[in-house]
């Protein structure tokens, strides 16, 4: 087999529910370091593309190498046996419980005697939590009780601490404030900086062109283009986005 530097290689994904295909026939590719904008209108099918991925959703058809490796995901276990970590929207926390207990949730230390570990875990916390956040120090208070910034703190520890190496940020900054929102986006870089790739799922503008390196647009299940961010304007990129329209005179970049 050929060496790769592709990190991830989704080959004709294909997803239907019932009657509706949300994913067509989707390929797309991911390289360390490397931040691909995944884009589209509500429905296009981005979420159920990363699902896929991330092992919430089996694929109907297609194929998913990881490191040139072909894998089976079917399990969000699976998926985070191979360095692959999401951040959701939703920010998916266990709400009564506090960041310590969610930055370990379903990955709980524990001592020889089979017990958890708590002091273990609250060191270990309060060291990622302070790389991302110094001020934030109330890592013993349930999780529905803190801000919006530090709750998408607390999710993005989850990848850092666990050592992502392919990371899906499903539209990460959709619940934050500006503040928090330029912290993630600094954090973005940082990741980059140390050889993670990341899907990135955004709507907004000054996000796509400031932190991706390429841009991936889907409408209704089908992707319209994959291109180098710099090689394309704002507009072209809403009317892929709208019209579904490839810009006239621009090459893609499949790498
Ligand atoms: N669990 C599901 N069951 C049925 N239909 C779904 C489910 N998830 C997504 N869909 C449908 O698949 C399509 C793509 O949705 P989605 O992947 O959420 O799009 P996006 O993330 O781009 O907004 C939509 O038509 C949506 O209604
Ligand atoms: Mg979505």
């Amino acid at each position: 087999m050929e060496p790769t530097s592709k990190l991830v290689e989704l080959r004709e994904i294909r997803k239907a529910f019932g009657g509706v295909v949300a994913v067509d026939n989707v390929s797309l590719n991911l390289h360390p370091g490397e931040v691909v904008a995944l884009l589209g209108h509500n429905g296009a099918g981005k979420s159920t593309l990363m699902k896929m991925l991330a092992g919430a959703y089996p694929i109907d058809s297609g194929e998913t190498l990881i490191a040139g490796q072909k894998v089976e995901i079917r399990t969000p276990a699976e998926a985070q046996a191979q360095g692959i970590e999401t951040i959701y929207q939703t920010l998916a926390l266990a709400d009564n419980l506090d960041s310590v207990a969610n930055l370990f949730l379903g990955r709980e230390k524990l001592t020889p005697w089979r017990t958890l570990d708590d002091h273990y875990m609250e060191v270990e916390a309060r060291k990622v939590f302070k790389r991302l956040n110094k001020n934030f120090t109330n890592i013993r208070t349930p999780v529905r009780r803190l801000s919006g910034g530090q709750r998408q703190v607390v999710a993005i520890s989850r990848a850092l601490y666990f050592n992502a190496r392919i990371l899906i940020m499903d539209e990460p900054c959709a619940a934050l404030g500006p503040e928090e929102t330029a912290m993630v986006g600094r954090l973005v870089k940082q990741l980059k900086d140390d050889g993670v790739g990341i899907f990135l799922i955004t709507h907004d503008m000054p996000d796509v062109f400031g932190l991706s390196d390429r841009l991936a647009v889907m409408k209704n299940g089908r992707l319209v283009g994959t291109y180098r961010t710099g090689d394309v304007t704002e507009d072209e990129v809403l009317g892929m986005i709208i019209a579904g329209k490839q810009p006239a005179g621009k090459e893609q970049c499949v790498r």
